[in-house]
């Protein structure tokens, strides 16, 4: 059942200099403009590639809550947060299926982790919940080969477990997200936008 979902034997590739080369989350984050102060998470956040980015980027009125199904990818994150922590930054051990948060949230970033869900239609319906009035949904995945055969990672899923753009921005949609695809922010990586309407 969990066959696309990452294994935790793997962390360090998230970290390498490949992946950081392919995927400058500044980018992401030039992007996405001012979110000092607001209240994001991290779904699939693994070991924080971007939640401690996120972090920074909301500052310190801010607060990000880290979620992860997998107790030993976030005990790595933990690992990290224990030699520099962060104050603004939550661990949760949850699948983003069930994720409940007592507040209305700014935002909610995920980064390749969105071909891995095991029902994104409950994920979708999640976030409209977990998100305030025109909230953002941010999902950042490796595109498929057919809408980028060129620019394939070697570093990555196999391209069976990636998802098409179409499926991504036809979910969104059905969900009831205003949909904004940033197509060529990167070479191997789209970014979604789902505005919460
Ligand atoms: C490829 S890793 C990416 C981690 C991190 N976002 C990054 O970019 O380095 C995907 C992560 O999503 C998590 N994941 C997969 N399915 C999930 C689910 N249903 N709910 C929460 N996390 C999930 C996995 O455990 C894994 O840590």
């Amino acid at each position: 059942m969990h066959d696309k979902r990452f294994h935790p034997e793997h962390a360090a590739r998230l970290h390498g200099d490949q992946r950081q080369a392919e995927l400058p989350l500044a980018t992401l984050f030039e992007l996405l403009g001012d979110l000092h102060g607001q209240q994001w998470a991290d779904l699939g956040a693994g070991t924080g590639f971007a939640t401690l980015p996120l972090a920074a980027a909301v500052g310190p009125a801010g607060h990000v809550w880290a979620v992860d199904v997998e107790p030993r990818m976030l005990e790595l994150l933990s690992e990290r947060l224990r030699r520099a922590p962060h104050p603004n930054i939550e661990t949760v051990c949850e699948a983003a299926e069930k994720l409940a948060l007592a507040t209305a949230i700014d935002g909610v970033l995920t980064v390749a982790c969105w071909h891995e869900l095991d029902d994104r239609v409950a994920v979708l319906d999640r976030c409209r919940r977990l998100l305030r009035a025109s909230g953002r949904l941010v999902i950042v995945d490796l595109l498929h080969p057919d809408d980028a055969p060129a620019a394939l990672s070697a570093v990555g899923p196999p391209s069976g477990h990636r998802l098409r753009l179409t499926t991504v921005v036809d979910e969104l949609a059905a969900a009831g997200f205003n949909v904004v695809l940033h197509r060529d922010c990167y070479l191997a990586h789209y970014v979604a936008i789902g505005h919460k309407m």
